[in-house]
């Protein structure tokens, strides 16, 4: 799995690469994303003309994202995310050009003339797709068996189709798949059992399907029903289905324990197998710390039981833990990182250096067998995600001066890390859930430093195309050309935040839109700033209370941090600046102040930094 995780990253490096060999005269252009399009449309009929957007003339970056069925990553930047042509009367074989879309998350081709058979190497045309919806067409032949290459697969329609063959038992390895259907095709044979708890309807009207869900299969005659029974035959046919009957239920029983014991109820497998190893020593940073031991760990976090996670997140796991004295902590278990302990260890002397008021403090670490575990002080108040947006009856919406007092932190925080600290770190996962915020609702950052360790696949495209964590709203728009990670694009994320604060909305789905909108959080403000009305953009529960106009400059601050171009964007220096004079009155700042960047030879960061004014002098 990792192996092949691999290769696709390594793909993805090498077509960067070759992009830039390639693309240098070319500008941003992505040549590949514009052809797989063309190729589509050249290869359907489409006799209602509902393609007629797709125009190839007019060459500017990002016109394609205005094609009907079209979605990009990003609106201004030809990367196609999704590409819906439902119900559109479109005819042809499945189109082979899709290949070239090479960041494809989601195909929709339901309720057309499609024909021909799924292809066998579907998995190397849509490598990354999570939603692939082939109802209602005229697709024939068998499921293809590369389908359970597409790893990321979380939903898959294929009903109502005339589908022939069985289910491929290959399927199995698709452990994100939420939905299935192959209702109303001719499929014949027994059920894979791993889908046997799916609804009935997923598998009705087939020519020969049984198993769960379906009625037990009877006989081996390749699935075809066997209706007619002769009346001399009934007694030897019933012993049959009895033998068979019993040997299914063994069958399934085994397989239901099997899958138990894989299923690890508690998901901490890894923990009890590191009891062991449990008198190794936690190195800790600080002298004035008790000394502790794995076995320490391991008491606090009930072995790491689930019901101690408290976050989950791209660079792994976050525990509670509570120590035999009462102390919290909590325990960060590292995703699978390539780095040899030696690497892991020097990395880690430097990380216990980073201290600042606005950083969680990492108090040690710990290394046991393949495992990489970091001991941080516990933040009483949790997330600022959840303090933000999980409000009900029960919890009032956070009050202003306290949203502003946690961006002026982070700002903080963050502006050191990109200025102060030597060597500069980047965070690369700034969101509201790794502003965390202790007793005092101090904010502090978490998993600074962390971005470095991983392997490329879990800081880059997997974990976007996953959605898993939900955070693709955060990434700036020009990551998923380069994957590669500057300030700027923590300046873009950190605007995201900013937007949090002032709207009170989420980066992925704004609930206030009309319905019919379908962008995100930043295409949202930017419709609203098009069209004059940017004031709606702020949380009901803030305005018409006196600060307007602070909430107005935050929000100005927030659209200057996500501009498209990263040499727009203010520095994270700036933001803090600016952020900290519009908070002036309420006296938040300590005297630890930043130091201003004294790093001179950095020509670029002064560049930056001239931009960044001449923009907030636009305002
Ligand atoms: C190309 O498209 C852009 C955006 O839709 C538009 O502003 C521009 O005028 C178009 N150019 C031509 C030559 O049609
Ligand atoms: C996929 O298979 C088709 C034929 O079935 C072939 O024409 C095409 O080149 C193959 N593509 C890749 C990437 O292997
Ligand atoms: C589906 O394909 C079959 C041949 O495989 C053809 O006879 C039938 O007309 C097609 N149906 C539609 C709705 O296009
Ligand atoms: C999935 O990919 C692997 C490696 O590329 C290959 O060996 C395997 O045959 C593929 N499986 C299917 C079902 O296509």
């Amino acid at each position: 799995m990792i192996m092949v995780l691999h290769s696709r990253v390594f793909a993805v490096f090498v077509s960067v690469f070759v992009w830039l060999l390639l693309g240098c005269s070319l500008s941003y252009a992505t040549p590949d994303d514009i052809d797989c399009l063309k190729s589509i449309k050249d290869s359907l009929e489409d006799p209602f003309n509902y393609l007629y957007s797709w125009n190839f003339n007019n060459n500017t970056e990002g016109f394609i994202c205005r094609f009907t069925g079209v979605e990009c990553w990003h609106p201004d930047e030809n990367r196609v995310l999704n590409i819906r042509l439902s119900d559109m009367g479109l005819k042809g074989e499945f189109p082979q050009g899709i290949i070239k879309c090479k960041s494809m998350t989601g195909l929709d081709l339901s309720s057309n003339k499609f024909y021909g058979s799924i292809p066998s190497n579907i998995s190397k045309l849509l490598p990354y797709v999570t939603s692939l919806d082939l109802s209602f067409n005229n697709f024939s032949g068998h499921i293809s068996a590369s389908l359970a290459n597409c790893s990321f697969i979380n939903i898959l329609k294929l009903d109502n189709n005339k589908l022939t063959g069985q289910i491929p038992a290959e399927l199995v390895l698709l452990n994100r798949m939420k939905t299935f259907s192959v209702s109303d095709n001719l499929l014949t044979g027994p059920i894979p059992s791993f889908l046997a708890s799916s609804s009935v309807d997923n598998f009705a009207n087939n020519l020969g399907l049984c198993g769960k869900p379906l009625d037990p299969c009877r006989s081996t005659s390749k699935g075809a029903k066997t209706e007619v029974i002769a009346g001399a035959a009934v007694g030897g046919v019933t012993f049959a289905a009895i033998c068979v009957g019993i040997g299914m239920f063994i069958y399934f029983r085994k397989l239901s324990v099997l899958r138990k014991k894989d299923d690890d109820p508690e998901g901490n497998k890894w923990a009890k197998s590191l009891k062991g190893a449990k008198g190794i020593k936690v190195s800790m940073f600080e002298k004035s710390v008790s000394k502790m031991r794995l076995n320490d760990l391991l008491k606090a976090t009930n072995s790491f039981s689930k019901n101690n996670i408290i976050g989950l997140g791209r660079t792994g796991t976050m525990y509670k833990g509570v120590l035999e004295d009462g102390t919290s902590l909590m325990v960060k278990r590292l995703q699978d990182s390539q780095h040899s302990d030696k690497e892991f260890a020097s990395e880690m002397a430097i990380l216990g250096k980073v201290k600042h008021r606005n950083l969680v403090p990492l108090l040690g670490f710990c290394m046991a067998k393949k495992e990489r575990l970091l001991v941080y002080k516990y933040m009483a108040n949790g997330t600022l995600n959840d303090n933000l947006h999980l409000v009900d009856e029960t919890k009032k919406a956070m009050e202003w001066s306290l949203r502003l007092k946690i961006g002026i932190g982070a700002a903080k925080g963050f502006a050191w890390l990109h200025h102060n600290c030597n060597p500069r770190i980047i965070h690369r996962n700034i969101s509201s859930n790794c502003i965390l915020l202790d007793a005092d609702f101090e904010p502090k950052i978490s998993n600074f430093g962390l971005a470095r360790l991983m392997n490329p696949i879990d800081t880059h495209l997997s974990t976007f195309v996953n959605g898993e964590f939900g955070d693709l709203g955060y990434v700036a728009p020009e990551y998923m050309r380069t994957l590669v990670a500057t300030p700027k694009g923590d300046v873009y994320s950190f605007g995201i935040v900013l937007l949090e604060l002032v709207t009170g909305e989420r980066p992925n789905y704004v609930a206030k839109a009309p319905e019919s909108f379908r962008g995100n959080l930043v295409e949202w403000i930017t419709q609203l700033s098009n069209d004059g009305k940017l004031q709606d953009a702020i949380d009901p529960s803030l305005v018409g209370k006196g600060i307007d106009n602070e909430l107005f400059q935050v929000l100005k601050v927030a659209c200057n941090c996500v501009f498209p171009p990263p040499k727009e964007r203010p520095t994270m220096f700036e933001v803090y600046q600016l952020l900290r004079a519009i908070g002036g009155r309420y006296n938040f700042t300590s005297e630890d102040e930043i130091l201003m960047p004294s790093d001179t030879g950095d020509a670029d960061y002064i560049e930056e930094l001239i931009v960044a004014r001449e923009v907030n002098e636009t305002w």
